[in-house]
C-alpha cells in the first residue's frame, strides 16, 4: 500500500500489474486518486482482456509489417528510386567531364546511398524466395557487385572493405538472394567496425563440393549472450535494427541445405561462414581486385580462429 500511495504522490495515476490465480493470470489495472482531505482512492478492474487484445494486435501488426503492408510500401518506393538513380547518374556523367571534383564526389556519395536503398528493397523483397534454384547464375558476380557498393559506405566511415571474390562456375542460386545475404551481412559488419576498422569478404570455393561465403570484421563483436541470440527473430542491440537481418539469411541458408556459423568474441571481431553445398565445381582463381588500392585480397585478422 504504501508502494502504492509514493505512486500517486509522484503523479504515477495508473498502473497494472499481474496476479496468479489457479486457472491462470489475471491483468488488473488500478488508478490512484488522492483527495482534498489526504485520503487516497483506489480503483481496481480486470483488465485480462484488453492486455491480451493489445498483445494480439502489437504481434499482428509485426506479422503485417514484415508480410504483407511491406511489398505495397516497396513497390511504391521501387519506381521513383529508379527515376531518381537514373537521373543522378545522368548528373554524374555530365558532371565528370567538366572537372568539378566537389561536385562529383558528392554525386558519388549520393548514388552510393541510392543504390545502398536498393539493396535493402531488394533485401526485404526477396523474402518467400529461395536461394537454390533450378537455373544457374553467376554468384561471384552479385557478391561483387554488393561489396563494391558497400565499398563506398565502408570508406566514408573509415573502414576498408577486402573483396577476395574467385571466379566460380554458374550455380544454383538466386543472385537477389545472395545479394540481400551478403548486404545484411557487410551492414552489420560494417555497424560493428569504428574508424580505422577492417571487413573481409571472401567467396571461394571450400572444397570442390562446398561455397564458401564469409565477412570477418575486427569490429566490437559479441557477447556469449548476443551470440547466442543474434539469429532469434527481432533480436537486435541497434537502436534502428529489426533484428530480421540474420535470421533471413540463416533461414536461406538451412534451406538450401547449408550452414551459417558465427564465431565473435567481444573487442575481436566476428566472423560469419556460410557454408553451401553445390555440384562439383572446379577451383578457379581470385577475380581481379576492384578500382581503388584497398580492394584486393588482403588478410584481415581472424576474430577467432585462423582461417581454414
Ligand atoms: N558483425 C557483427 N558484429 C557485432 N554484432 C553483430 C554483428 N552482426 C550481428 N550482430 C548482432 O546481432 C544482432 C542481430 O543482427 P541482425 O542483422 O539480425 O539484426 P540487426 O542488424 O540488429 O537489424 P536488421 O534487421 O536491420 O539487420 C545485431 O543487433 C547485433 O547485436
Ligand atoms: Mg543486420
Amino acid at each position: 500500500m504504501s508502494t502504492l500511495i509514493g505512486q500517486a504522490r509522484s503523479g504515477e495515476r495508473s498502473q497494472s500489474i499481474t496476479l496468479q490465480r489457479a486457472g491462470g493470470t489475471v491483468e488488473v489495472g488500478y488508478e490512484i486518486s488522492e483527495g482534498a482531505d489526504g485520503s487516497f482512492i483506489l480503483l481496481f478492474q480486470d483488465i485480462t482482456a484488453q492486455v491480451r487484445t493489445r498483445t494480439e494486435r502489437d504481434r499482428l501488426l509485426q506479422l503485417a509489417t514484415v508480410d504483407e503492408v511491406l511489398p505495397t510500401v516497396l513497390h511504391e518506393l521501387r519506381n521513383p528510386l529508379a527515376a531518381v538513380t537514373l537521373a543522378v547518374e545522368v548528373l554524374l556523367e555530365e558532371a565528370e567531364p567538366r572537372g568539378d571534383a566537389e561536385l562529383t564526389e558528392s554525386l558519388h556519395t549520393v548514388l552510393a546511398e541510392l543504390r545502398r536503398m536498393s539493396l535493402v528493397f531488394q533485401g526485404i523483397g526477396v523474402g518467400g524466395r529461395r536461394l537454390r534454384v533450378q537455373q544457374g547464375a553467376a554468384i561471384d558476380r552479385a557478391v561483387h557487385e554488393v561489396a563494391r557498393i558497400m565499398d563506398r559506405l565502408a570508406h566514408q566511415s573509415g573502414i576498408t572493405l577486402h573483396i577476395d571474390v574467385h571466379a566460380l562456375p554458374l550455380l544454383p542460386f538466386d543472385p537477389a538472394v545472395v545479394k540481400a545475404i551478403v548486404f545484411n551481412l557487410l551492414s552489420n559488419a560494417i555497424y560493428a567496425c569504428r574508424h580505422g576498422g577492417h571487413i573481409k569478404v571472401s567467396l571461394r570455393p571450400r572444397s570442390p563440393e562446398v561455397l564458401l561465403l564469409r565477412v570477418t570484421d575486427d569490429g566490437r563483436g559479441m557477447t556469449p549472450e548476443v551470440l547466442a541470440e543474434c539469429t532469434r527473430p527481432f533480436f537486435t542491440t541497434r537502436s534502428n535494427g529489426s533484428g530480421l537481418g540474420l535470421v533471413v539469411c540463416r533461414e536461406a541458408v538451412e534451406e538450401a541445405d547449408g550452414r551459417l556459423i558465427i564465431d565473435s568474441a567481444p573487442g575481436q571481431g566476428t566472423r560469419v561462414s556460410i557454408e553451401l553445398p553445390v555440384p562439383a565445381m572446379p577451383m578457379m582463381g581470385a577475380l581481379p581486385s576492384s578500382r581503388r588500392s584497398g580492394l584486393g585480397p588482403i588478410d584481415v585478422h581472424d576474430p577467432v580462429k585462423p582461417e581454414e
